[in-house]
C-alpha cells in the first residue's frame, strides 16, 4: 500500500501490529499520556485519535450536536482513502437527514424480525458444518464458517439472491480498502456494484417483496428516497452487515481458544452464552477505524483544545480496553459488567445491527464448539495477519484443526 510519510510528532495509523490479535501497546500510551493525540490517515490527513472511554462517549452520544459527519463529504476533509466518501451515506450525514434513513431499514432489524432469521440462521450454519467435517483439516474457518454466515443472513435480509453473495463480497472487500492508491479504481468498484444495486431494485419493482430491498423500493416509489439514497444504504448495509461479524466471529474464537475454561463453561452452560458473546464484543476490536467526525466548535477532549474544522477518530475497541473504565481491560472477564461498552458504537449512529450480529454470534460460536468440541488453532497465533489494507480487521486466513 502507499502511504504517505507522517508529520513528524503524528504517529501513521493505523498502528502497526505483530500479529492480527495484538492490542497496540501506543492506545494504552495514547490513553495515559495524549488522550487526543494527532495521528497520520494512510492519505496524509491528520485527526485527532480519541481513546479514552469517555471521552468516546461523550463525541458518541453527542448531546450538543458538536460532531459533524456530514462535513466529512467537504473536499479538503479527512478521510481513509483518496475516494471521498459520498454525501447522504449513513455514516455521512447527521440528524435528522441520518434519523430519517435509519428508520427506511430499522424495520428491518426489529426483535421479532430478528428472531424470524435464527431457523434459516441455525440452517445455514448447520449445513457449513456438516461440509466443515467432511474436509480434511488445517481448514479456513473464514472460508468455512465466518465469512458464508454473516453473508448469507445480510443478503437474505436485503432480498439479494444467493448468487450475488460472492460479488457482494468482493465489492465490500475494494469499498474498504485503506489505501492511497488510485481513487479510479475504487471508483470503478463502487460503479459497478451501484449498477447491480440498481438492477436488483428493478427486479423487487415488477416483484414486490418482503425484504429490506423490496420496501426500499416501495419507499422510493413514495418519494421517501432517491436512487442515490437507496445505493448508498444498501452498499453501507452490504459492508456492515457482514465484514463487522466476519471480524467478530474469527476474533471471538481465538478469545475462547486463548481462554479453555471460559470454553468449556460456554460450551456446557447455555445460561452464560449471552455475557459472553457481550464481552467478546468488547474485548474484540472489529477495526482500528471507528467513528470519523469533524469538530463544529472548538472543545476541549481529555484537557486537550481541540478547535473547530479538526476531525476526530475514535476507535471503539481502543475505548474499550481503557483502564480507567475496566479492570485489567485486555482479560476476557465474562462475569464483568459491561453493559455500557462501546463495541456497537453509541448516540444516533449507534449500531442499527446489533441484535442481528449478537444472534449470529451466539449461533456461529455455540454450533462450532458444540460440533468440534478438540478445535485448536492450526498455526501459532501470532502468525495470524491481518490484510494490512483494510479500515476493518480482516484476517488472511484462520487455519483451524480439530
Ligand atoms: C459484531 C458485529 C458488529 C459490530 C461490532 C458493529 C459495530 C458498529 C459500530 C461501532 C457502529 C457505530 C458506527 C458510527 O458511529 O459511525 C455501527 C453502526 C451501524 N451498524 Fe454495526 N456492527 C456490527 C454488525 C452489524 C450488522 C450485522 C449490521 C447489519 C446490517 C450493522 C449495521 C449497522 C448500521 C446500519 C449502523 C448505523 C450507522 C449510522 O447510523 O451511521 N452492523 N456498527
Amino acid at each position: 500500500m502507499d502511504t504517505v510519510s507522517a508529520p513528524e510528532g503524528c504517529p501513521a495509523f493505523p498502528p502497526a501490529r505483530r500479529h492480527a490479535y495484538e492490542h497496540p501497546e501506543l492506545y494504552y500510551e495514547f490513553q495515559d499520556h495524549e488522550p487526543a493525540a494527532k495521528v497520520t490517515l494512510p492519505t496524509g490527513d491528520v485527526v485527532r485519535l480519541i481513546t479514552r472511554f469517555e471521552d468516546a462517549k461523550q463525541i458518541l452520544i453527542d448531546r450538543e450536536n458538536i460532531y459533524s459527519r456530514k462535513l466529512l463529504c467537504e473536499p479538503d476533509a479527512p478521510w481513509f482513502s483518496t475516494l471521498r466518501p459520498p454525501p447522504g451515506m449513513l455514516t455521512t450525514s447527521d440528524p435528522p437527514e441520518n434519523t430519517r434513513l435509519r428508520r427506511l431499514a430499522a424495520g428491518c432489524f426489529t426483535a421479532r424480525k430478528v428472531k424470524a432469521m435464527e431457523p434459516r440462521m441455525q440452517a445455514v450454519t448447520d449445513r457449513l458444518l456438516d461440509a466443515m467435517e467432511d474436509m480434511t483439516p488445517p481448514v479456513n474457518l473464514v472460508e468455512t464458517l465466518s465469512l458464508p454466515v454473516p453473508i448469507a443472513m445480510i443478503c437474505q435480509l436485503l432480498g439479494v439472491p444467493p448468487d450475488g453473495e460472492a460479488l457482494v463480497h468482493d465489492w465490500c472487500n475494494s469499498l474498504l480498502t485503506i489505501t492511497a492508491d488510485s481513487p479510479e479504481e475504487l471508483m470503478a468498484q463502487q460503479m459497478k456494484m451501484a449498477g447491480y444495486i440498481l438492477e436488483l431494485a428493478e427486479v423487487k419493482r415488477k416483484e414486490p417483496s418482503d425484504d429490506l430491498m423490496g420496501s426500499l423500493v416501495a419507499a422510493m416509489d413514495e418519494g421517501k428516497l432517491d436512487d442515490g439514497e437507496l445505493i448508498m444504504l444498501i452498499m453501507f448495509l452490504c459492508i456492515a452487515g457482514h465484514e463487522t461479524t466476519l471480524s467478530m466471529i474469527n476474533g471471538a474464537v481465538v478469545t475462547l481458544l486463548d481462554n479453555p475454561e471460559h470454553k468449556q463453561r460456554f460450551m456446557t452452560d447455555p445460561s452464560c452464552v449471552d455475557a459472553y458473546v457481550e464481552e467478546l464484543i468488547r474485548v474484540n476490536p472489529i477495526g482500528d477505524g471507528g467513528p470519523l467526525a469533524i469538530v463544529t466548535k472548538d472543545v476541549e477532549i481529555g484537557g486537550t483544545k481541540i478547535a473547530a474544522g479538526e476531525a476526530v477518530l475514535v476507535p471503539v475497541g481502543a475505548a474499550n480496553r481503557d483502564h480507567r473504565r475496566y479492570e485489567n481491560p485486555g482479560a476476557f472477564m465474562p462475569e464483568r459488567d459491561n453493559r455500557d461498552h462501546l463495541g456497537f458504537g453509541g448516540g444516533a449512529h449507534s449500531c442499527l445491527g446489533a441484535p442481528l450480529a449478537r444472534l449470529e454470534l451466539r449461533i456461529a460460536l455455540t454450533s462450532l464448539f458444540k460440533r468440534f468440541p478438540t478445535l485448536r488453532l492450526a498455526v501459532d497465533r501470532e502468525e495470524l495477519q491481518l490484510k494490512p489494507t483494510m479500515s476493518l480487521h480482516t484476517l488472511h486466513t484462520l487455519p483451524m484443526t480439530w
